[in-house]
């Protein structure tokens, strides 16, 4: 499968040490609106700046949208609006309107459509779905669940140089959130319960916090749990922690490992860091998934459009 980069940001670089490091994938072409990001690529890409003549000319499979989130409507539209396959940096967009515009176009001219939900090919996150997959630890039923993205990008008063291509915490984390849930939850059995952000007019982002509490339901039995994404903490913290019957388990999704109680108090911790940066770690599950799709002519619109309906119910009350 062959890709062309659009943004040729801080993210890219770990996409490409990515795809580099994985099967039936390379990158052939890149657009950046700042041509000075041409030294950022390997020789054997082909920089272009100027979208439309990358979307005319490229040879590429697909496009990965990795521009600022505020921007990804209007690039993720002109890629499909060339008849071109789209794979999106999540959130796919900012609103449901934009997300309806997007999925609408797509199907209407027969596109796939992915969102690339990086957080949820997490080591730690694989590890533990493996472990459940095959019944290992006989933790029983979820209970609940606690899932912070904790970012520092709000410091005295002002938006730190991180916030920079974000949109607001919970449209940024809250979906990292929902789509590690994913993996162990079906996200069709989730439902909003409430939403809560903090926004503040003089600042450039939708928010600096927010928080949005769920119900779920496992085995025909209801759950309750919170995802809580805030930039005011100081603080790189990304958790999720999950109650089951007989114990609980911590994944730390900054420093991948786990970390499982027994109700007994037994206590038990995994390393699952490998000498690579767990971003390439993330694009390297992300981009096996999407040649696997690829290949069977398929997209994740489906896990999408669920992630983002319980994203967007937080901040987009009907
Ligand atoms: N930085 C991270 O840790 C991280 C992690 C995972 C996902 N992401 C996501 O990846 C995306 C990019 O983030 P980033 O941190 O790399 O941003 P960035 O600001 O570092 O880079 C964005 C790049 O896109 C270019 N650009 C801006 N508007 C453009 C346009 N309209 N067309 C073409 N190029 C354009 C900029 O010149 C810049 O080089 C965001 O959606 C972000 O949420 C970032």
């Amino acid at each position: 499968m062959k890709i062309g980069l659009i943004g040729i940001g801080k993210i890219a670089n770990y996409q490409m040490q990515a795809i580099s490091h994985t099967k039936g994938i390379s990158l052939v072409d890149a657009h950046d609106l700042d041509p000075v990001k041409v030294e950022e690529l390997p020789g054997s890409v082909t920089f272009y700046d100027d979208l439309d003549a990358l979307l005319k000319r490229s040879k590429a499979d697909a496009f990965l949208v990795s521009t600022p989130t505020p921007t990804h409507f209007e690039v993720a539209m002109k890629v499909i609006e060339a008849d071109r396959v789209a794979i999106v940096e999540k959130p796919l967009c900012i609103s449901p309107a934009q997300e309806d515009a997007l999925r609408t176009a797509a199907v209407t001219r027969k596109l796939p459509l992915y969102t690339a939900f990086h957080p949820s090919y997490g080591r730690e996150v694989e590890w533990w779905v493996e472990q459940r997959a095959q019944k290992n630890f006989d933790l029983g039923r979820l209970l609940g669940f606690e899932s912070c993205i904790s970012d520092p990008y709000y410091l005295h008063g002002e938006l730190s140089l991180g916030a920079v291509g974000k949109a607001g915490a919970w449209i940024d984390g809250g979906l990292s959130s929902l789509s590690i849930l994913a993996r162990l939850i079906d996200p069709s059995e989730m439902e909003l319960v409430d939403g809560r952000m903090t926004s503040v007019p003089s600042l450039n982002c939708s928010e600096i916090q927010g928080l949005g509490i769920y119900r779920f339901m496992t085995d025909g039995q209801p759950g309750f749990g919170v995802v809580d994404t805030n930039w005011t903490l100081g603080k790189n913290h990304k958790m999720t922690r999950l109650w089951y019957e007989n114990g609980n388990i911590e994944l730390d999704h900054a420093r991948e490992y786990a970390r499982l109680v027994r109700r007994d108090g037994d206590e038990l911790v995994f390393n699952l860091a490998t000498d690579k940066p767990r971003l390439v770690n993330h694009y390297r599950g992300v981009f096996s998934n999407l040649t696997e799709m690829f290949e069977k002519g398929e997209d994740n619109q489906e896990l999408s459009a669920k992630l983002h309906r319980l994203l967007f119910a937080a901040n987009h009350p009907k």
